[in-house]
């Protein structure tokens, strides 16, 4: 297995080019499918999860074809996805296990061919995310939904319908689910209390693109109109908010200076304010943003993690890592998962001071940290040890890397590119 060794002391400078998100290249890939016509999304970013969802609807019957670096995204890939025929209504556990997104083609084959088996999802061990919301909304549609030998068995026999469906708890996975189900039900579909993250806007707008109405984009209450006649399709891929925010912690982690070409900060605002309060200086700039710590110490900064516009879950990692050398003290509250600290036994190895209480972390800043070998838990995790390690005495190995390869596109290039001293080290 890969292991990533990082020499801490380095200041990052230069440019980092965002890749596509991959959150929002999950779903629009099984957007395609909805039709038989072809979907062409670019900015899809090259990533082990990517490679997973590939393999799903390949064996689902969807011919995907892949362009790489055109169209000026020189280190997207483009995608062109036809669903002409579905050859399997079942996505298999030997799949699924290995990415929970998968489960979202639990909606559009039921939609579409009246029947799924899917298995029960793996993906991030970050507590014990079931997928009640998904069956509960494709429910209210129409479906019926059993659980047998690990799969969820769906049948629609006479189709789903539109209908109206109150999510008691927001859930992006569910929210897309459904919306992509919505768009071939018949009728008119709302959904409340519904995600607003940005790669549900994404999602909304490529299904407008394949021709389905839908309203209130960027707002909690979703209608799709079903049914419709679906045509193809090109659309893109949103930059990715994470890897964007994960960077620009990891410049002010080393009081650097870097332009992170391709992000925007208007996806990231809620970051962007806390790593200010924080001392960090963020500007949009014509290219993406710019983020600096170049006078100053790192301030301690309290956190809590929301459904967006909040502060995203998925950096709670990162913020964790660049808050163990800030000046004070931090706290930070995980709300969206339970089970998402498996990290900080890995930050204590190195020298942060951090103590748990509940769903809460006090961090305690240190002046120094020391590099160790530590194991990634799960793909946020794991990039803030690379953090850590950006900063940390010594040699830092980060092993169980195929973790970080789901979510982040050449890391160690990206980063070296900026001065660190970083390298894969192979087997
Ligand atoms: C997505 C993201 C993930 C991110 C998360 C929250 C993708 C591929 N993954 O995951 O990176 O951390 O949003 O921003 O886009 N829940 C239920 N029942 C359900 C579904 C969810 O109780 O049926 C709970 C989960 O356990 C969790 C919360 O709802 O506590 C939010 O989960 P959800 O928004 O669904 O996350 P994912 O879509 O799995």
């Amino acid at each position: 297995m890969d292991r990533i060794r990082i020499k801490g002391g380095r200041q990052l400078k230069g440019d980092i080019r965002i890749s596509g998100a991959k959150n929002a290249a999950l779903p629009l890939m099984v957007s395609a499918m909805l039709s038989d016509r072809p979907l062409t999304l670019h900015n899809v970013p090259r990533l082990a999860d990517i490679t997973t969802m590939i393999q799903l609807l390949t064996q689902h019957g969807v011919e995907v074809s892949a362009v790489a670096g055109e169209n000026g995204h020189a280190h997207g890939t483009t995608l062109v996805l036809k669903a002409g025929k579905i050859t399997s209504t079942t996505a298999p556990y030997d799949i699924v296990r290995k990415m929970r997104a998968s489960v979202l083609v639990l909606g559009v084959l039921l939609a579409r061919e009246g029947q799924a088996k899917v298995s029960l999802p793996g993906g991030c061990a970050i507590g014990a995310r079931p997928v009640d919301l998904h069956i509960a909304g494709l429910r209210a549609m129409g479906a019926e939904i059993d659980i047998d030998g690990g799969y969820l068995v769906a049948r629609a026999p006479k189709g789903l319908r539109g209908a109206r469906y109150t999510f008691p708890k927001v859930s992006v996975g569910a929210t897309e689910n459904l919306m992509i189900a919505a768009a071939l039900a018949k009728g008119t579909t709302v959904l409340d209390n519904a995600a607003r993250e940005p790669e549900i806007t994404n999602l909304a707008e490529c299904l407008a693109a394949m021709g389905v109405t839908v309203g209130g984009i960027g707002t909690e209450t979703l209608t799709i109109e079903g049914g419709g006649a679906l045509k193809a399709a090109t659309h893109s891929v949103i930059p990715d908010r994470i890897e964007t925010g994960t960077y620009a912690m990891a410049v002010a982690m080393t009081a650097g200076d870097v332009e992170l070409v391709g992000g925007r900060l208007d996806l990231i605002e809620t970051a962007a304010q806390t790593l200010r309060s924080a001392g960090v200086t963020l500007e949009s700039t014509a290219r993406g943003l710019r983020v600096q710590r170049t006078n100053g110490a790192l301030h301690g900064v309290d956190v809590m993690t929301e459904p967006y516009p909040g502060f995203p879950t998925d950096l709670q990692a990162q913020m964790m890592a660049l808050m163990t050398r800030a000046e004070g003290a931090s706290m930070i509250t995980e709300t969206i998962f339970e089970s998402r600290f498996m990290h900080v036994p890995e930050l204590a190895r190195m020298g942060a001071n951090v103590t748990i209480h509940h769903e809460s972390a006090l961090v305690r800043g240190v002046p120094k940290l020391r590099g160790a070998d530590v194991m990634a838990t799960d793909l946020r995790a794991s990039v803030s040890l690379a953090i850590a390690g950006l900063v940390a005495e010594g040699d830092t190995t980060l092993h169980r890397v195929y973790h970080l390869d789901r979510g982040f596109e050449r890391l160690e290039e990206k980063l070296a590119a900026c001065g660190a001293d970083i390298e894969r080290l192979k087997g």
